[in-house]
């Protein structure tokens, strides 16, 4: 079989551990030839692609990105792309697609998978807000990061009597910054499900300084959103792809707690760190099953369908039971993150 593996929407550590694990298993167990799609669904439009042995992904477990390329494709191209499914498949000959990225690209797998062209996804993304699937791999090597960012930033805090507020990823979900917070022991943590009163978060900013604890550390998540009717403030408009952008959160929160209480308050926006570099261990492990059970799916003509980790084990799950589909952090969980201030 000729199989075409394409990484695509943000970089996420653990796509070369996916990619890496598709060529063993499908060139020593099946023999099959694979082809690496240059950046993502913009080379399965443009044609553009490489062959990937052995030798190629010689080296790339432990390596951040993707050798592939990523890119991030218009809507409209999509739609085009999806209705010459046959012919992209012939040019680069492949008789079978595996998609790894988050929920755009998942959302696309399921039309060109509808269009005919036999395509298995696999789930990324550092949000880990797959609805199908319990945990995706990227998600523990962001909350390292934010978590080693806010171990950090207490010591900071602490020495000049500030308060710190870590911005960390996440549109929609708050799981990066759940994680993170509690793994660093933040003093309060904000996410999109949960908006917040910023008199509220104040007040115990405040209670905290009046108590000689003379320093806070917030996690706040960049979807992070007020309260109805408290603080008045918007998240960016959509870029060209029609994402919702965001991004200011971390600043105004800050000027808002030194306006209130007149504390110094600085904002710290982690941004793509948390993308980048090496993954974790646990993040090669799941990348490694994912990318291994994707190849069997292949071959059991599992197509319309992604890798899943459902409890210990991976499952085949149908893409229609996905696209557009949050996992987002339910209240009970937010509340286990509360400590005292
Ligand atoms: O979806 C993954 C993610 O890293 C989000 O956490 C973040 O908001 C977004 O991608 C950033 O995307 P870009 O790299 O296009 O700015």
């Amino acid at each position: 079989m000729r199989i075409g593996v394409l990484t695509s929407g943000g970089d996420c550590p653990g796509l070369n551990a996916v990619i890496r694990s598709v060529v063993h298993r499908a060139v020593t167990a099946y023999g099959d030839t694979v082809v690496g799609i240059l950046d993502g669904y913009r080379g399965l439009l443009e044609g553009r692609a490489r062959p990937l042995e052995l030798d190629d992904v010689h080296g790339v477990l432990a390596r951040g990105g993707t050798i592939l390329g990523s890119a991030r494709v218009e809507r409209e191209r999509i739609r085009q792309g999806v209705e010459q499914s046959a012919k992209l498949a012939a040019v680069l000959g492949i008789d079978a697609l595996i998609a790894i990225g988050g929920d755009g690209t998942l959302t696309a797998a399921e039309l060109f998978s509808g269009a005919g062209l036999p395509v298995v996804g696999v789930p990324k993304t550092i949000d880990n807000d797959v609805e199908a699937t319990d945990a995706t791999f990227g998600h523990d090597t962001a909350v390292l990061v934010g978590t080693e960012a806010i171990d950090r930033l207490k010591t900071a805090a602490e020495s000049h009597q500030r308060v710190m507020v870590a911005e960390l990823m996440g549109r929609h979900t708050g799981w990066i910054a759940l994680h993170a917070g509690m793994a660093g022991g933040a003093h309060g943590i904000l996410i999109p499900e949960r908006p917040f009163d910023i008199e509220e978060v104040c007040r115990l900013i405040d209670e905290r300084f009046t108590r000689g604890k003379n320093f806070t550390v917030l996690a706040v998540a960049e979807g992070a959103t007020p309260a109805p009717g408290t603080m008045e403030f918007q998240h960016g408009g959509r870029d060209v792809y029609g994402h919702q952008q965001f991004g200011g959160i971390g600043h105004r929160l800050a000027a808002e707690i030194e306006n209130w209480l007149g504390k110094e308050a600085l904002p710290v926006v982690l941004g793509h760190v948390q993308r980048g570099g090496t993954p974790t261990a646990l993040d090669r492990v799941l990348a490694t099953r994912f990318g291994w059970h994707a190849v069997e799916a292949v071959h059991q003509g599992a197509f319309g369908h992604l890798t899943a980790l459902r409890h210990t084990r991976i499952r085949l799950v149908p893409l229609t039971e996905t696209v557009g589909r949050l996992k987002t952090v339910p209240p009970g969980q937010w509340v286990e993150a509360r400590v005292v201030l």
